[in-house]
């Protein structure tokens, strides 16, 4: 029996139940644009930027939105294709009053807009007009901008908050050019179900929703450098690219690829990391003297902690030792814990704070 196959572009390519033309195209990298898709989310159908013609179909159909069939002939890249993209561009970006731009602290998916604008040399003079969204800078929350002026109205943030947060936190009001993203009762974030986890400042493709603390570092010098790292807080270990400029952690933005959080973090791993560069944070042991936490060097400190285990196992005995790893700590430290109590004290109280 032979496989299922669709005419791509003039070329045979097999699919398997289940792919939409989307997925096809995706799969062997022929690139189609998209606005309101994340593949993590089901699709929509709602920008219409993904169209593709299908022979025998009297106008173009939505690929994220239409299922592969044996047989079918579909091209992805004819001039009225393009076409239609860039006047569906051009509206989208006529909803930006401050036009796009392509800013990598807005959140991990808003450069989407920007580079399709370049792409398509789509600018919204066109479609000047009337404007949807309503921005909330009344909105206190110290973590995420809602910069709704600059909605295009793909829902991406409402998907992904029930979706894949499960939270419905987020919702739409009216329709037209009267559709706003809210909360229930058009209350604060803070006021809501919202659990500040993130996704939606990281699905936005426009920039509308933005990672107040990343932007607080706009005005740093340098470029914006990407790492990939891993989450340090809890044992998940969900993969994540740090923004730096120079010195500086600027911002912290969930790997889309990261094979355990696969794009989502918690409020912690999202918007706790100014602590990397706190003032206070320590930087040389500390130990007591006469009451007060004084400098010490490593030398002195370990003197003193090796004494204090010694009196506590004299005095109560080796199961008085307790041992609890940090989960900001590496596997390497972990490990050390555990051994540590193990073959230093003969006790198994050991746990990690992972676990809780
Ligand atoms: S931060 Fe998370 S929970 Fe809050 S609105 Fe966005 S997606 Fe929903
Ligand atoms: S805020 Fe961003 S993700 Fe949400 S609907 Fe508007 S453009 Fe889409
Ligand atoms: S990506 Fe298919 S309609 Fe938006």
């Amino acid at each position: 029996m032979t496989n299922p196959t669709i005419t791509l572009d003039g070329r045979a390519v097999e699919f398997t139940d289940g792919e939409t033309i989307y997925d096809v195209t995706r799969r062997v990298g022929t690139d189609v644009p998209t606005l309101c898709y994340d593949d993590r989310l089901e699709p929509f159908g709602a920008c219409r930027l993904c169209v593709v013609e299908l022979e025998g179909a009297r106008n173009p159909v939505a690929s994220c939105t239409t299922m592969a069939v044996d047989g079918m002939v579909v091209r992805t890249r004819t001039e009225g294709l393009e076409r239609h993209r860039k006047t569906l561009v051009e509206m989208v970006v006529s909803e930006n009053p401050r036009g796009v731009e392509i800013d990598p602290l807005r959140g991990l998916a808003s450069q989407e807009l920007a580079h399709l604008a370049v792409q398509y040399e789509a600018d919204g003079s066109r479609f000047e007009g009337a404007q949807s969204g309503r921005s909330r800078p009344d909105d206190p929350n110290p973590m995420i901008l809602r910069d709704y002026d600059h909605c295009i109205s793909c829902y991406r943030c409402v998907r992904v908050c029930a979706e894949q947060e499960g939270d419905y936190a987020i919702s739409v009001e009216n329709r037209g050019f009267e559709t706003r993203i809210t909360t229930e009762f058009g209350g604060f974030l803070q006021d809501s179900a919202c659990t500040f986890c993130g996704q939606c400042v990281q699905t936005c493709p426009t920039g509308a929703l933005g990672d107040q603390r990343a932007l607080a570092h706009a005005d740093a010098p340098g470029d914006v450098e990407r790492t990939r790292s891993i989450c340090p807080y809890c044992g998940v270990g969900c993969s994540v690219d740090l923004l730096s400029k120079g010195d500086t952690l600027v911002g912290v933005q969930p790997a889309m690829d990261g094979p355990a959080n696969q794009g989502a973090l918690c409020v912690k791993g999202q918007f706790a990391w100014e602590w990397v560069q706190h003032p206070d944070r320590l930087k040389t042991p500390l130990v007591r003297v006469d009451g007060e936490l004084v400098p010490a060097t490593w030398d002195e400190a370990l003197d003193r902690a090796a004494e204090g285990f010694r009196g506590v196992v004299e005095r109560h005995g080796r199961h008085a030792v307790y041992a609890i790893a940090s989960g900001r700590a590496p596997h390497e430290s972990a490990y050390s814990v555990q051994k540590f109590v193990r073959a230093g004290f003969m006790s198994n109280h050991v746990d990690n704070c992972s676990r809780a």
